[in-house]
């Protein structure tokens, strides 16, 4: 293949995410972990599968970052996952540390690479990227709206008994409970869903998407969810390495969009070759706009945490 994306983490998400590039045929695939012989394993696994899925990706799995050089994507999902009780946010020493030291590992392989962001708490975890690697604020992009609003998209299906392909749904903010879905901008075959729905419906829909992550976790019990973290990874990815220019929602770094300053948050970007190619600002209600901003503000002190701690 021309072009190459590099996963960091081969546990579930990472994973996942390489057997999807694979199979769609968008690029080889290098997948790197800590642990011997796991990347070398899946990667091997993933590769035996190909003559049967048929495609043409290389897979390569290693422990250290040689063969990650000149990656055009380089997807971070190294980390801890979330265990029963514990909030996106309980993992945030931990995680900062790893995400410091992989970023600094691919960023030094990878200058032109543009960086996409899985590990949580995601939003602070965007930021640990940014600062590592001194990339332009352009390439390092969050994955958390892609899935929140696939997660509304899914249960707005189920609930009309509609396709999936007819859903739209856009979701704002953190990844986290202060998550914004915007029912007003979510839509069946373009009829918003607030047409479609009473407001005590669309109000469990919206519920159960902020709690998306978490209701997996309590059904899982060992670790996250995967299958659709890997899908909004790659969707991502797509958009990037075939220039498509989708319209997605994903953390972006801020700089004074919808009044909000220096801060890794999710709104609607275009995804081309050069990464963010915009930052959408879409009109909000006063209610919508303050949402926003709390959401905002509960990052604002996931940053501020950050920037006290030893990682
Ligand atoms: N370098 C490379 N890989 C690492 C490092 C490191 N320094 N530290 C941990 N890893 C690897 C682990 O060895 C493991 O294989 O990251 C992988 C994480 O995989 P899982 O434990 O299966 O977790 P997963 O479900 O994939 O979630 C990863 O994504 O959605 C988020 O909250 C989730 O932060 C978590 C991340």
């Amino acid at each position: 293949m021309d072009k190459k994306v590099t996963v960091i983490g081969a546990g579930n998400v990472g994973a996942t995410a390489a057997q999807r590039l694979a199979e769609k045929e968008l690029c080889d695939v290098v997948l790197v972990d800590i642990i011997e012989g796991v990347p070398q394993g899946k990667a091997l696994d993933l590769a035996e599968a190909a003559p049967i899925e048929k495609h043409d990706a290389h897979l390569v799995g290693t422990n250290a970052y040689d063969a990650s050089a000149d990656s055009d994507i380089v997807i971070i999902t190294a980390g801890i996952p979330r265990k029963p009780g514990m909030s996106r946010d309980d993992l945030l020493t931990t995680n900062a540390g790893i995400v410091k030291k992989v970023t600094q590992e691919v960023a030094s392989r990878s200058p032109n690479a543009t960086l996409i962001i899985v590990s949580n708490p995601l939003d602070a975890m965007c930021h640990v990227a940014f600062d590592a690697s001194r990339f332009p604020k352009q390439r390092v992009i969050g994955m958390a709206g892609v899935l929140d609003s696939a997660r509304f998209r899914a249960f707005i299906a189920m609930e009309l008994n509609v396709s999936v392909e007819n859903t739209h749904a856009f979701v704002l903010g953190g990844h986290g409970d202060t998550m914004v879905p915007l029912p007003r901008y979510s839509s069946v075959a373009g009829i918003p869903i607030t047409e479609l729905m009473p407001p005590e419906r669309i109000e469990a829909l919206v519920k159960r998407t902020r709690n998306g992550g978490a209701e997996i976790v309590s059904l899982l019990k060992t670790g996250s969810a995967y299958y659709a973290p890997a899908s909004a990874a790659v969707e991502m990815a797509e958009s990037i390495l075939k220039d498509k220019k989708k319209i997605l929602p994903c953390a972006a770094c801020l700089e004074g969009e919808y009044g909000i300053k220096g801060l890794f948050i999710g709104v609607p970007v275009k995804l081309g070759a050069g990464g963010i190619e915009q930052v959408i600002e879409i009109k909000l209600t006063s209610d919508e706009n303050a949402a926003l901003q709390k959401s905002a503000a509960a990052v604002q002190e996931l940053k501020s945490a950050l920037a006290k701690l030893k990682y």
